[in-house]
């Protein structure tokens, strides 16, 4: 945990305008791993209560997009923005204050520390201007009951599911305005992604955005409304989320029809 507190007498950044709209804005992003180029020159919007989808095969380059939006690897080329805030200018552990959740992929709960621990973790980074953490935690419990019934367990006692919802409701706890979600479906059985699929759903019906990653075409259409099709780090075709469902080439690599 970073010592960016009151408390701690560190000097905090400025809060973010609140009168602006939460549009995220990515132009022209590139990832460089050395000499291996991981995206290249992509761009799309994000607009406030928008759900948008970007489905791509095995190092397509989703997971290195979202990670450069959170500022956890460099972006090496490109302008990113979030409600008007040049992202360029936030510190990677700040990003999450601006109002930018984050479900890294592989869920990364802290499996030694109990279901309550792990929400309460995701509450450091809440916004400069919110305080009501219990009260979050109560939102959560109610939004994944399950997490509610199972607080005091061990998060590792979860199961795969179960601590996907884990992992949402610890990024929900900052109170974020959009979230990023890293393959929520990957190793869930087919029931278990119906039951993510109603997760998101709802956190569409609490008027959030959503950026959702996956390489399971079928629920990401059926989830947002917009999608970015990746392929070899760059943006192979965009469109809503039915006319890409439609699409001859699409329906052929990606839903296997
Ligand atoms: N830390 C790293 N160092 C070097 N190359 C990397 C690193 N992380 C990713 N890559 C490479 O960057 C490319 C994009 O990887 P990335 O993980 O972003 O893809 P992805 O679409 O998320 O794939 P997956 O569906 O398997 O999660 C791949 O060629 C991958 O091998
Ligand atoms: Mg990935």
């Amino acid at each position: 945990m970073n010592a960016d507190t009151t408390s701690a007498g560190t000097r905090r950044e400025k809060p973010p305008p609140e009168s602006e709209g939460a549009t995220l804005t990515v132009e022209d992003l590139s990832v460089h791993y050395g000499g291996v180029c991981a995206v290249s020159s992509i761009g799309f919007t994000v607009e406030p209560g928008q759900s948008v989808g970007i489905i791509g095969a095995n190092g397509a380059g989703k997971t290195s997009t979202l990670k450069a939006l959170m500022g956890l690897v460099p972006r090496s080329g490109g302008r990113v923005t979030f409600g008007g805030t040049d992202l360029a200018k936030v510190r990677a552990r700040d990003v999450v204050r601006h109002g930018i959740g984050y479900v890294p992929e592989g869920r990364h709960v802290f499996p030694g520390l109990t279901v309550e621990k792990n929400l309460m973790l995701g509450a450091y980074a809440r916004s400069w201007r919110d305080s009501g953490t219990r009260e979050s935690l109560a939102e959560v419990y109610e939004l994944f009951p399950v997490l509610g019934e199972m607080r005091s367990r061990l998060a590792g006692a979860l199961s795969g599911g179960q601590q996907q919802m884990l992992a949402v409701g610890r990024a929900l706890m900052a109170r974020p305005r959009l979230i990023l979600l890293d393959e929520p479906s990957m190793g869930l059985s087919p029931k278990l992604v119906e039951d993510i699929l109603a997760v998101l759903l709802r956190l569409r019906g609490e008027g959030l955005s959503l950026l959702l990653v996956e390489q399971n075409a079928k629920l990401t259409f059926e989830a947002t409304s917009d999608c970015v099709v990746m392929e070899n780090g760059e943006v192979a075709m965009t469109g809503t989320s039915a006319e890409l469902r439609d699409d001859v080439r699409v329906r052929r690599i990606y839903l296997g029809l």
